[in-house]
């Protein structure tokens, strides 16, 4: 089938790539021509493990193509699918001008019959908006008789960073909302060689499904951080109490991990949009601001345990490794390491970072004054404390006696518990995790 994606961002290019190699012809489109020319050369802007190869793969089929020029692709085009951003205001709620700058756009050029499917994370209600806008532009463009023929389909999407690619290649479900049931059929054969369940629901359903699922696996992360902040009072270990509650098939073993909390493009924006949603429509969603409330905590408590337990960090020399919000990206947005390195320099600590993908990224927040070492191991050169933010296998991996020599003061504070079970207070070590009962007999 034809595709036109418009945005390149990670989940509109993961996405063109994977209909491309599931066989369909796609023609991303990105408003961004320097992104353009690079994506056109075969690289992709981002890191994100398997996509390079998959892009080369399609590139040499011929079965994709990038350009600035929505018009130039659109003819024959069967579904025209929006991966716009909807980055959150100061409110929490989602900027939605983007997308509706797109819908105009569709409409100014779409001229024959299409489907209009919308896989950015938006509000319950946007797409009837997208949709009237669509063609609202159409009609202004002389092209009133077509309209009936143009209609929406909501398919979020539930692509993970890092995993993205097999992701859309096996996603655990595809859910396909729309009002229009021919529309929901040619979604449903642009998806005929992913096999997975299928949800066929309305479009506000789709919508409401994206950010409840998002807004769930949120609440399993806070809740089991609310559990390892009481672990920590009583003398338990928060792991194996998830582990305890992971084989329950009620309950599940994943994003039951304790630590600093979620961060990165999506869980912090989409909670509280839908909280921002539920307000809006006059109703208090109580267990999400509980939700949102846990997390910032989270990293509040492990900033001051931190500062607590070094006696103050002025003029101390702290070391952190992982700056990215998860392991296998160099995204750091909402990132847990970013803010916490950022407080740590604020308050007069000696600060050198360490990430094997997010430096770059990193160099453009951080402050100049922040030292970047070249690896994990000289980072921690000199070091009073050593803070783990991301869960990095690499970090598993150094050689601990050598660090230990290295480190002015052996004193690690591990925020995802990423080096928890290699007990590395028998090396001596002081360590100290989440939830591990670290701080009941400190
Ligand atoms: C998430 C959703 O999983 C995906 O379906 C959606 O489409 C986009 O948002 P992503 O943001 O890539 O994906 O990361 P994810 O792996 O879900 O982790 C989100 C955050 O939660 C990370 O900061 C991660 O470190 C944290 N997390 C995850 C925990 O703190 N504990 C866990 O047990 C799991």
């Amino acid at each position: 089938m034809n595709l036109v994606m418009i945005g390149t961002g990670y989940v509109g290019l993961t996405t063109g790539v994977g209909f491309a190699t599931l066989g369909h012809q796609v023609a991303c489109v990105d408003i961004d021509a320097g992104k353009v020319a690079r994506l056109d050369r075969g690289e992709v802007p981002f890191y994100e493990p398997g996509l390079q190869e998959a892009l080369k793969h399609v590139q040499e089929k011929g079965r994709i193509l990038f350009t600035s020029d929505l018009k130039s692709v659109i003819g024959g085009a069967e579904v025209v699918m929006i991966a716009v951003g909807t980055p959150p205001k100061s409110s929490g709620e989602a900027d939605l001008t983007a997308l509706f700058a797109v819908a105009d756009q569709i409409g100014s050029v779409l001229d024959h019959e299409a489907v209009i499917a919308t896989k950015s994370t938006v509000p319950v209600g946007t797409n009837r908006i997208v949709l009237a806008r669509v063609r609202e532009a159409m009609r202004a463009a002389g092209r009133e008789e077509l309209t009936s023929l143009i209609n929406i389909v909501s398919i979020p999407e539930f692509l993970r960073e890092g995993s993205a690619f097999e992701d859309f290649l096996q996603p655990d479900r595809l859910v396909i909302g729309s009002d229009d049931r021919v529309a929901a059929q040619i979604t449903e054969r642009l998806h005929r060689d992913i096999i997975a369940p299928r949800v066929m629901t309305s479009l506000e359903s789709a919508e409401l499904i994206k950010y409840a699922a998002n807004a769930f696996l949120a609440t399993k992360i806070s809740f089991i951080n609310e559990i390892a902040n009481l672990a920590d009072r009583v003398g338990a270990d928060v792991r194996h109490v998830a582990e305890g509650l992971g084989h329950d098939h009620r309950i599940g073993p994943h994003f039951l991990k304790a630590g600093v909390g979620y961060g990165g493009s999506c869980f912090p924006k989409d909670v509280s949009a839908l909280e921002q949603i539920s307000g809006a429509h006059g109703y208090a969603f109580k267990l999400l601001s509980a939700v949102i409330e846990v997390n910032n905590r989270q990293r509040e408590m492990f900033f001051k345990r931190l500062v607590e337990e070094l006696g103050g960090v002025r003029g101390r020399r702290v070391a952190v490794w992982g700056l990215a919000f998860k392991a296998q990206t160099d995204d750091i947005r909402e990132s847990a390491g970013i803010e916490i390195a950022q407080r740590l320099h604020a308050t007069g600590a000696e600060l050198c970072v360490y990430d094997p993908q997010a430096m770059n990224n990193a160099r453009a927040v951080l402050s100049p004054h922040v030292e970047f070492a070249p690896t994990a191991m000289d980072a921690a050169e000199g070091a009073d404390a050593l803070v783990v933010l991301t869960e990095w296998p690499e970090f598993r991996e150094v050689s601990f006696s050598t660090l230990h020599d290295r480190m002015l003061e052996p004193r690690i504070f591990d925020g995802r518990n990423h080096l928890a079970d290699l007990h590395l207070e028998n090396q001596g070590f002081i360590y100290r995790g989440v939830g591990l009962g670290s701080y009941a007999s400190a």
